[in-house]
């Protein structure tokens, strides 16, 4: 297949990227400095020469907090640079996977969410995924909608960085328990991915890693597994803890359109486990 893969500088974009090569795709990944997807012509452009069969749509403004404090450029990146692709996809007559996230949902449910709960976003980073959501629904018909949470990948930084930064240092550790999800491995993201493109099961996918935590029990779980069992953590409320972004309160993902495939994801804690055997930032006593 020949694959056009926005963000491809990201986390998630690079690890798909990187995977689709290996699996012997013909990929062209492009980011913003070689296709801003705000500027049609220069979708057009890169459509034009590439000619792909599939997108993978992971570009996006992902910091939440300056989402909040920016909302029109959010809008402007994730809803109407999605319109954007999609159209070119339309044209091109390209299947197109958008990467969506579990902040369009608002985190008042007792349970995790499955694929077709009903999103209502309560911040504008999840409005503009959300936005983009319709508008790949509307416009593209050989559609995946993938919807997937915490995210932490080996290039960038991350959360378990910041966590494993932290302690290193010996600096106090406060973090928040009413703030449920799902932590997700790109590199795991990124195997189910490719598996779901080879199908032509179109719809919404919920993939993460199996299972839930809050940010506390996540941050308790990284450090253990890191060596540091003696750090405290304090454990905090999102109310103690204000952003620009409030985050949905219970906002795990339940994967089952994927499972039904056979497409699964192993147990966060694994995954967090298997990423810290690899990841030189995330040994102990590792320099910066
Ligand atoms: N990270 C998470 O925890 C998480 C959770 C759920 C869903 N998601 C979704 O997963 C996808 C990938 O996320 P990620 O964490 O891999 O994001 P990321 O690391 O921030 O990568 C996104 C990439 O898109 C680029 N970009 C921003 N504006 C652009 C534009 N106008 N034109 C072209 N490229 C542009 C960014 O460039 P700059 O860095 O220069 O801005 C960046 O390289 C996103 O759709 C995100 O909404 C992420």
């Amino acid at each position: 297949m020949r694959i056009l893969v926005t963000g491809a500088n990201g986390r998630l974009g690079s690890s798909i990227a990187q995977l689709l090569n290996i699996e012997n795709h013909t990929v062209v990944g492009v980011d913003i400095d070689t296709m801003d997807i705000t500027d049609s012509e220069s979708v057009q452009e890169t459509f034009s020469v590439s000619q792909p069969n599939l997108v993978i749509h992971c570009a996006a403004l992902t910091a939440v907090d300056y989402c909040a404090q920016h909302p029109d450029e959010a809008i402007e990146t994730n809803g109407f640079g999605t319109q954007t692709i999609a159209l070119a996809c339309q044209q091109h007559d390209a299947a197109m996977v958008y990467v969506s996230t579990n902040e369009v949902f608002d985190g008042t449910s007792n349970r995790a969410y499955r694929e077709y709960d009903t999103p209502n976003p309560v911040n504008p980073y999840g409005y503009s995924k959300y936005m983009g959501e319709q508008i790949v629904r509307d416009l593209v018909s050989r559609h995946f909608i993938v919807r997937t949470a915490w995210l932490f990948a080996h290039g960038g930084r991350n959360f378990i960085h910041v966590m494993l930064d932290l302690a290193q240092k010996g600096k106090p550790l406060r973090v928040v328990t009413n703030e449920i999800g799902s932590p997700t491995y790109t590199n795991d993201l990124a195997a189910a991915v490719c598996r779901l493109i080879q199908t032509d099961q179109y719809g919404i996918y919920h993939l993460v890693n199996a299972g839930q935590a809050s940010r506390y029990e996540f941050a308790r779980h990284v450090l253990d597994l890191a060596g540091y069992t003696i750090i405290p953590i304090e454990p905090i409320t999102l109310e103690e803890y204000p952003r620009p972004s409030r985050p949905p309160e219970y906002a795990s993902l339940r994967n089952m359109a994927g499972a039904r495939l056979g497409i699964t994801l192993r147990p966060w804690k694994e995954a967090v486990a298997a990423f810290l055997d690899v990841d030189p930032v995330a040994r102990p006593g590792a320099e910066k």
